[in-house]
Formats: C-alpha cells, sequence, structure tokens
C-alpha cells in the first residue's frame, strides 16, 4: 500500500512527529500533489510520524541509528528506500547529518524543510534561535539538500511576521502552518521538472 495517486515516488525519512510527513501525504491522497508515498524510515522507533503512517496503510521501516556507524546506517536507509524504487527522498525532521556517501547516491533527489530563513538559523531549535536574536520576519526553507547541515540549493521559501507579544512556541506554530503549505508546493514544482540547478540558485523555466 502507499499513499497517493500513482505518480512519482517519495520516501519520507522522518526522526519524531511527522506533521510535514502527514501534510504531503494528504496532498497526495486528494491528488494535489502528483506523488505517492511509498515508504516511511524513521531512525527512531518512537517516533510518532511512524505511527501516522501505519494508520494510512504505508509501509514503515525502523532503522535504528543508535551506535551504528553513519555510513553504515545510510546504506541500510539506501537499501530499503531503493527496494522502494523511490524518485525523491524527502527529510521531514530527520534529525542526522547524511553522509556523503548517501547525497551522491540521490543527486538532486533528497530534499529538505528547514524551520528559517537560510541562510539564518542553520541547525538544531531554528525557530528558537530566530526569537531569540529579535527578528522581526521569520520563516522557513525548502532546499536540496548537499554535504553540508542545511545547505544545498534553496527550491522555495516563506515567510512570516514575528509579533512582540509572540513566544518562541508561537512563532513555532506560526511557521509549521507555512511549512505544511510550503513542503508540498516546492515537492509539486520540483515533480513538475523544467528547472536546473546553476551554482546555488534553482532556476525554473517559466
Ligand atoms: C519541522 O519544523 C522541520 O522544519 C524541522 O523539524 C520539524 C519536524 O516537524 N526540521 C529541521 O529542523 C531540520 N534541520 P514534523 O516532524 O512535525 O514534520
Amino acid at each position: 500500500m502507499s499513499a497517493g495517486q500513482p505518480g512519482r515516488r517519495l520516501g519520507i525519512l522522518l526522526s519524531g512527529r511527522g506533521s510535514n510527513f502527514q501534510a504531503i501525504a494528504q496532498q497526495c491522497v486528494a491528488g494535489r500533489l502528483n506523488a505517492q508515498i511509498v515508504v516511511v524510515i524513521s531512525n527512531r522507533a518512537d517516533a510518532a510520524g511512524l505511527e501516522a503512517a501505519r494508520a494510512m496503510g504505508i509501509p514503515s521501516v525502523v532503522i535504528p541509528s543508535q551506535g551504528v556507524e553513519r555510513v553504515a546506517h545510510d546504506r541500510m536507509v539506501a537499501e530499503a528506500l531503493d527496494e522502494a524504487a523511490v524518485d525523491y527522498v524527502i527529510l521531514a525532521g530527520y534529525m542526522r547529518i547524511l553522509s556523503a556517501w548517501f547525497i551522491q547516491h540521490y543527486p538532486q533527489r533528497i530534499l529538505n524543510i528547514h524551520p528559517a530563513l537560510l541562510p539564518a538559523f542553520p541547525g538544531l531549535d531554528a525557530q528558537h534561535q530566530a526569537w531569540e536574536y529579535g527578528v522581526r520576519y521569520a520563516g522557513c526553507t525548502v532546499h536540496f539538500v548537499d554535504e553540508k547541515m542545511d545547505s544545498g540549493p534553496i527550491i522555495d521559501q516563506a515567510v512570516v511576521p514575528v509579533l512582540e507579544s509572540d513566544r518562541a512556541e508561537d512563532v513555532a506554530a506560526r511557521i509549521l502552518a507555512e511549512e505544511h503549505r510550503l513542503y508540498s508546493e516546492a515537492i509539486g514544482k520540483v515533480l513538475q521538472g523544467g528547472w536546473r540547478v546553476d551554482g546555488r540558485r534553482v532556476l525554473f523555466e517559466r
């Protein structure tokens, strides 16, 4: 089983809640994204996103990462992705750094979402970093994954205001709502084709 229309095959990697995964799955099922999620892989057995995948009838796999050497783990993940014949690898809160081997195995076929307007605030807890810094605008970024963390050519971004009355959690919630919209839209653009990467820039044919 898989979620969505027969179309391009997406493999999801996640480590936690899985709300971005669920937002993408809903767009696939509704036929607004011409794709199907064929496998969900988590490095953590307790990831809530796995339960959601099971409820949707999507094959889910746990490949524990603790104590496993990075490339060895990535090879196991790639084996599961390749077995499911995925066209694109979608990182949805996958809190691991990928090896160069893995990234080269899927050239320009790995997408990530980060809850900040990159290149500002890479790394963990980006929403809190932005709030603490005192930015007036925050947001999220969908990008191709390259060998550095939260780097790689930018596919799309969305901006949200930061109000003086906001706590960091308010900013995070406002960003998350935009993440749920932006990620599916960005995946849709990539699946449509007609783009190329020129240095750091992703250029779409109009
Ligand atoms: C999301 O906010 C995503 O942008 C972030 O983890 C969260 C996962 O939430 N990813 C990163 O920080 C990657 N550097 P979710 O599990 O509910 O989709």
